[in-house]
């Protein structure tokens, strides 16, 4: 039987540091490496057939680290957020944006919003990148959102559904992960996509970020097809 290419992965792209700091190397020059994976897993992502890539790039919680290193992610997002958009435009990548990019500064921000404007009518790779995203923080973003529909007399309590929160997320329109990949062996979802990982595979791997390769997501997307998908229903064959 052909493999099943999972439409949806989404990568928390843990390990930078230690990956940096086993080869003697500072902290930062794990993230750049990071970074420039990234560019090349994504292509690979296209590749393999892979429809909408998300990956968390920095987290709400991100913010308690070094001012050093926050000041140093800060600086590589700005040039990452640069090289982005010309990458978008040649490889036809639309890029959409997780997380309340209001803690960025404003040159930061205008980038930002200049990167998924220039890149929305783009029909490659969906790529999304949560940056000082937080699943905490989006459900809340989305509930203040919901309440003041409410008090306006927009919206009846009684009328919000499912639907109704998932396109008040981010989210909105993306179909759900069929597939989460964390690398670098931590087994935890530190924030991320609660709401959205309901019914999502999950693959932990030793490979720290810098290192993995098309070969490691080969390999999970083999490990993914093993799985037996039920959705809370039985299949036919197992009756
Ligand atoms: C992931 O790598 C990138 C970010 C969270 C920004 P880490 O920086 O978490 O690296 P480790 O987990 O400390 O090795
Ligand atoms: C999660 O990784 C966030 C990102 C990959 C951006 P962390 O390395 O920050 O998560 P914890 O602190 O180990 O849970
Ligand atoms: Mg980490």
């Amino acid at each position: 039987m052909d493999r099943i290419i999972p439409q949806h992965v989404a990568i928390i792209v843990d390990g930078n540091g230690r990956w940096a700091k086993s080869k003697g190397m500072p902290r930062n020059y794990g993230h750049i490496r990071g970074a420039k994976n990234l560019e090349v897993i994504c292509e690979d992502a296209w590749d393999i057939g892979i429809k909408y890539l998300t990956v968390y790039l920095f987290s709400t919680e991100n913010w308690k680290r070094s001012t050093e290193e926050v000041g140093a992610l800060m600086q590589l997002f700005h040039r990452y957020t640069k090289s982005s958009i010309k990458m978008a435009r040649d490889n036809n990548m639309k890029v959409r944006l997780l997380g309340d990019p209001s803690a960025f500064d404003q040159e930061l921000q205008r980038n930002l919003t200049e990167l998924v404007e220039s890149s929305k009518y783009n029909t490659g790779l969906n790529f999304q990148i949560a940056l000082n995203y937080g699943s905490r923080d989006e459900i809340t973003r989305a509930v203040r959102r919901i309440a003041a529909q409410c008090r306006d007399g927009l919206l009846r309590p009684e009328e919000i559904t499912e639907q109704t929160i998932a396109s008040y997320l981010d989210t909105a329109g993306i179909p759900d992960p069929d597939l989460l990949i964390r690398t670098s062996g931590e087994q935890r979802l530190s924030n991320y996509l609660m709401w959205q990982l309901a019914y999502t595979e999950f693959y932990f791997t030793q490979t720290p970020w810098p290192a993995f390769t098309k070969a490691d997501l080969e390999k999970a997307i083999d490990v993914y097809n093993q799985r037996d998908r039920r959705f809370g229903g039985v299949k036919k064959e197992d009756e």
